[in-house]
């Protein structure tokens, strides 16, 4: 990963923008294949790599995530669509809560790797539909695990994702009278937001989980996904997931079980760093002694830090032409709260950051806005216009004829 070309890539790109391309997201395709690749290369052979497209389903991305990858993980009908039209071929997960009986049906037609089932009501909906076709299945099982302090949990405690392990017997049974149903194994994705020791740890309790529950119940266990959730560290940009350390942990807990794939399917520490939410200051006011920045654009496009709480990170781009003939608004040397058009006192984007020097027309650069950004953002609150798209192409390296191993 190289985030020095990154930036200066994006900064000649901030700069050209005119102002009427703002506000834009530009999205870094040689920074997401380095990443990707770095990801892959640090993973053991027996790790599948899917990518959770709810993180951001930019075909763009996907389709330089398809040369890293081994499949996608999709949670909706509208999703399987999108990533088959996309990335035709490539293997698909889809899980989710709350599948209807259409979705299962497309799933059914359009031939899914795996079906991730999340209760008895949905195996039952699809004992129903499959008629003469078969289905390969895991059961998402919600574990009492501890898992800590955590950005998101979604398991290890009530939560309508998966079945809680008791409720599991009835499935096997299901299953065991039904042979167009193939159980592979266990998927869990019980939080987001793990540090590499934290997903470890996890993995190692969800390994002797399985095995044990597989060894009780005369299952054949020859596939566990781990799910996504590898953190984030919104006030850290700079700092990564180790994936270094979870790849060679994974390879260790791997040993005793032989036979076992091991899936994950991460989405936010995939795509985050590739994304920039790049915008300008339309006005720089002050009330009741307290600077704010307002900016083109808001959480309409960018809801991640109204929905996570944080300050989103960002870097400021000086823009020294001013040509209007009153003196031009200024933020120095104090704390400013960083906010959109939205006519909502939630509309922050970062409150009560320290800046050097900020003035209206000035460009700030949203980072880590590569996920969960503008796909889970209210776009059209108030109608204002929907941002711009940049894609900083990605050129695939060639290989002259003859020179591979
Ligand atoms: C089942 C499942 N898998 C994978 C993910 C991706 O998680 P993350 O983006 O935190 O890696 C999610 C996120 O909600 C999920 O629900």
């Amino acid at each position: 990963m190289n985030d020095a070309v990154t930036s200066d890539r994006l900064l000649r790109h901030v700069h050209e923008l005119d102002e009427d391309q703002l506000p834009a997201y530009v999205y870094d395709l040689e920074q997401l294949h380095e990443h990707a690749a770095a990801i892959r290369a640090a993973l053991p052979e027996r790790v599948q790599l899917f990518y959770a497209a709810k993180a951001n389903s930019d075909s763009r991305l996907l389709e330089v995530l398809r040369e890293h990858v081994d499949g996608f993980e999709v949670a909706s009908g509208g999703e399987l669509h999108h990533v088959q039209a996309t990335a035709p071929g490539t293997p698909i997960a889809f899980g989710g809560p709350g599948k209807t009986a259409a979705e299962l049906e497309q799933a059914l037609q359009t031939g899914v790797d795996r079906l991730h089932i999340e209760s008895e009501q949905e195996l039952r909906l699809l004992t129903e539909l499959l008629g003469e076709r078969t289905v390969d299945v895991l059961l998402r099982v919600n574990l009492p695990i501890a898992l800590g302090p955590v950005a998101l949990a979604m398991g290890g405690r009530p939560s309508p994702f998966g079945l809680d392990p008791d409720h599991l017997d009835p499935c096997l049974s299901l299953i065991a009278a039904d042979h167009r149903i193939r159980l592979h194994g266990i998927h869990v994705h019980l939080a987001s937001g793990l540090d590499a020791t934290a997903h470890l740890d996890v993995a190692r309790q969800v390994l002797a989980w399985a095995s044990n529950w597989a060894t009780k119940r005369g299952v054949q266990l020859s596939e566990v996904n781990l799910g996504g959730g590898m953190g984030v560290d919104y006030t850290r940009p700079d700092t990564r997931f180790d994936w270094t350390a979870f790849g060679s942990g994974l390879r260790r807990l791997l040993q005793p079980y032989p036979h076992l794939t091991l899936r994950i399917e991460p989405g936010r520490s995939v795509t985050v760093y590739c994304g920039w939410y790049v915008t300008e200051v339309l006005d720089i006011k002050r009330s009741h002694g307290h600077a704010f920045a307002i900016l083109r654009g808001g959480t309409h496009h960018l809801r991640t830090p109204a929905t996570k709480q944080h300050n989103q990170p960002f870097a400021i781009h000086p823009v020294d032409t001013w040509n209007r003939p009153w003196q031009r608004p200024e933020a120095r040397d104090e704390l400013v709260t960083l906010v959109g058009q939205l006519c909502t006192p939630k509309d922050v984007l970062a409150r009560n950051v320290p800046v050097a020097r900020l003035r209206t027309g000035d460009r700030i650069a949203f980072s880590l806005a590569g996920a969960y950004a503008w796909n889970i953002s209210h776009h059209d609150f108030l109608m204002h216009p929907a941002p711009h798209f940049h894609h900083l192409d990605h050129a695939p390296v060639s290989v002259p004829a003859g020179s591979h191993p």
